[in-house]
């Protein structure tokens, strides 16, 4: 059976300039960007190479055969019937996430995101005009919670908001929003008239015990909902920049779409495309073993950090093969990760970076071969005990 292999030797790697082995000096293992270390599924290499042997380099048509592909694989993996006639493409995620915000808002009109959060969202704003709002996770001994009564709060309070843009599952926490918190966003979300767009690149590696919806799939949420993802997360694909975004109402489809000028967004290209397309045809049970496989190496940095670093306050995430590490008991400063790229020749992401609730916290990336994990935990987890003295 097809299962995802190593693909963790650095001199390749850094040969490629990948972002995430390139970035810092050589003696540096990285840890830091949401990009894993595994060996798409055969038919992804299948694909590339066919393109390659064709010579077919030219403009293409086949972006229209995204739309069925995704719609199996999301009736596959997520049990939701997907229009593939719904399904729109564009470069990547984020500009898939930033055609949908600058068309469903006005500038000078709220923008809600939920901090901690995938740093490129709290540039939105920002960078487009908008007002940032901020519906904020709550922390708890059982982990990150959103609470809809706060989304709720802020709407009440807000009535220019206009978007809700979610991480669902949640970059950095690996919270999955449950179908109850699901129904009542999607309910609150019309109370207020607000759209939701929903970015679920992480929603195919979701651990087996927890429950995974596509926010398109609650009742009532077509009339307001854009889900945008793709392949690049699941399969390691990111520099392909193919991406999809999803729809299930035909009139806000076409309100996202005529929004822009159309030769704004970009097309992706042939190679990008037809990856993704062996990736959601052939790539099902390429993605269970992967997803079994980043169980093993979260039961693994539990086992370590309960026996050496147990000042590290964490939760196993539900998805994702993500880490966030409350280290602020470790007397690492205020920048922790800069501190233990110093310290640990390990970079990783710095939690100060996801806005609020992120101080004194880590992102650790686990999606690597067995050995350079261990290797990470050996070099981080000394760095990691209580400071002299107490806390941070
Ligand atoms: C939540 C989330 N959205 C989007 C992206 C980036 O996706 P893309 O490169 O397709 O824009 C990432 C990458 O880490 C992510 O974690």
């Amino acid at each position: 059976m097809d299962r995802p292999a190593d693909l963790t030797d650095p001199l390749v790697r850094r040969r490629a300039e990948l972002v995430k082995w390139a970035r810092d000096p050589v003696d540096v293992l990285p840890a830091w960007v949401a990009e894993h270390d595994f060996r798409p599924p055969e038919a992804v290499f299948a694909a590339v190479h066919r393109v390659a042997d064709e010579g077919a380099f030219g403009y293409t048509r086949r972006a229209a055969a995204l739309g069925p592909a995704y719609a199996s694989w999301a009736r596959r993996r997520h049990a939701w019937e997907v229009d593939p006639e719904l399904v729109t493409w564009h470069v990547d995620v984020l500009q898939g996430v930033v055609a949908a915000v600058t068309a469903l808002s006005e500038p000078g009109e709220g923008l809600v995101i939920t901090p901690p959060i995938y740093f490129p969202f709290l540039d939105i704003a920002p960078t487009t005009g908008r007002r940032q709002l901020e519906w904020r996770l709550r922390r708890d001994d059982t982990g990150w919670h959103l609470d809809p009564d706060d989304l709720d709060a802020v709407l009440s309070r807000e009535p220019d908001a206009r978007v809700l843009l979610l991480s669902h599952p949640h970059n950095p926490t690996g919270r999955v929003l449950d179908p109850a918190a699901l129904a009542r966003i999607v309910e609150i979300c019309a109370r207020h008239d607000v759209h939701i767009v929903s970015d679920e690149i992480h929603g195919d590696l979701v651990r087996p015990d927890v429950e995974f919806r596509p926010l398109l799939t609650v009742p009532g949420a077509a009339e307001r909902t854009v889900v945008v993802t793709s392949a690049a997360k699941t399969f390691s694909l990111s520099g392909l920049r193919c991406a999809v975004s999803v729809f299930a109402d035909p009139d806000l489809r076409s309100r996202v779409l005529h929004a822009h000028p159309p030769l704004l967004l970009g097309h992706p290209g042939r190679v990008g495309i037809e990856a993704t397309i062996a990736a959601w045809e052939h790539g099902a049970d390429w993605t269970d073993g992967l997803v079994e496989l980043i169980g093993r190496r979260f039961d693994r940095l539990a086992e370590r950090l309960a026996a050496e670093a147990p000042a590290v306050r964490w939760h196993r995430p539900e998805a994702t093969f993500l880490a966030w590490l409350d280290v602020s008991a470790c007397g690492l400063g205020p920048r922790p990760g800069a501190t233990l790229l110093e310290r640990a020749r390990v970079a990783v992401s710095e939690g100060v970076d996801f806005g609020e609730g992120g101080e004194g916290h880590i992102r650790v990336n686990v999606g690597t071969a067995e050995a350079v994990f261990e290797e990470i935990c050996d070099r981080l987890l000394p760095h990691l005990g209580v400071a002299a003295g107490g806390g941070a």
